[in-house]
């Protein structure tokens, strides 16, 4: 694992940026891992530009999101379908075939589950995993607690993970209470992590993640044992590291 700590947000997502896109530059066909959330917001804005400079481009690249709320109507703005063609798609070159987000609609949402999976590995695997983490450390919609072992598999929210992500929604009893997530077990099958974090509300879960034991009760401290993973943090993040 190797941690990287930026002064500031900005820095921190110029280096994502740079990371993926030497990604796309090298291996035009990768096929990435998408997270939404505030935290990429900047990284997708400056990949946008590079794709706009025709310095990238994302024509034969795939993408795989890591999460959608259960049924939540994909025109809402706040679900991540809506999110991620406003943010991303919309502005970048992708095949609109190349580009799943996991269907929260689905009517058997067990094989939906199933066959996210399936479409991944028949992709080969993904690449590059772009990651979140809440502050509770959850990564995807992995909530604290889960098994190490889980593929794509639906969750109940936490309480507080539905307080953090109510800024989306106009009150707090609009934002769904379940969600379909890719597992721990996917997530860690990624040839290549990128995991970014800002802001001091991350500081004691970045600490309890990276610092701390390897344990169900903080998701993302499973990245310790990933092979390839890079850890991008900005200095109010990383406060509470080495204490
Ligand atoms: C989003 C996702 C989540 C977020 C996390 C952090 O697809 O999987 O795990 O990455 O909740 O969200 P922000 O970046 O909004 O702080």
């Amino acid at each position: 694992m190797k941690i990287l700590i930026f002064e500031n947000y900005e820095k921190m997502s110029k280096e994502a940026t740079r990371i993926i896109a030497a990604q796309i530059l090298r291996y035009p066909d990768s096929v990435l891992g998408l997270a939404t959330g505030s935290t990429p917001m900047l990284t997708y804005k400056r990949l946008i530009r590079l794709c706009e400079e025709e310095i990238i481009s994302f024509k034969k690249i795939k993408t795989f999101n890591l999460d959608e709320y259960l049924k939540i109507d994909i025109k809402n703005p706040a679900s991540y379908h809506a999110f991620m063609e406003e943010v991303l798609f919309n502005k970048i070159d992708i095949d609109e075939k190349n580009w799943y987000i996991p269907n929260g609609n689905a009517e058997d949402i067990d094989k939906e589950c199933i066959l996210y999976d399936k479409k991944i590995k028949e992709m080969g695997g993904i690449d590059l995993m772009l990651l979140g983490m809440g502050s509770n450390g959850h990564i995807a919609f992995n909530e604290p607690g889960t098994s190490f072992s889980t593929r794509t598999h639906v969750v109940d929210l936490e309480e507080n993970t539905i307080r953090d992500n109510s800024r989306f929604f106009d009150k707090l009893e609009d934002v769904p209470t379940q969600a379909i997530t890719l597992g721990m077990r996917s997530i860690m099958e990624s040839k290549q992590i990128l995991f970014m974090a800002s802001g001091a509300n991350k500081a004691k879960a970045i600490r309890d993640a990276f610092e701390g034991p390897i344990s169900v009760d903080v998701p993302a401290s499973i990245l310790q044992l990933h092979p390839n993973a890079t850890i991008l943090l900005d200095e109010a993040a990383a406060m509470e590291l080495g204490r």
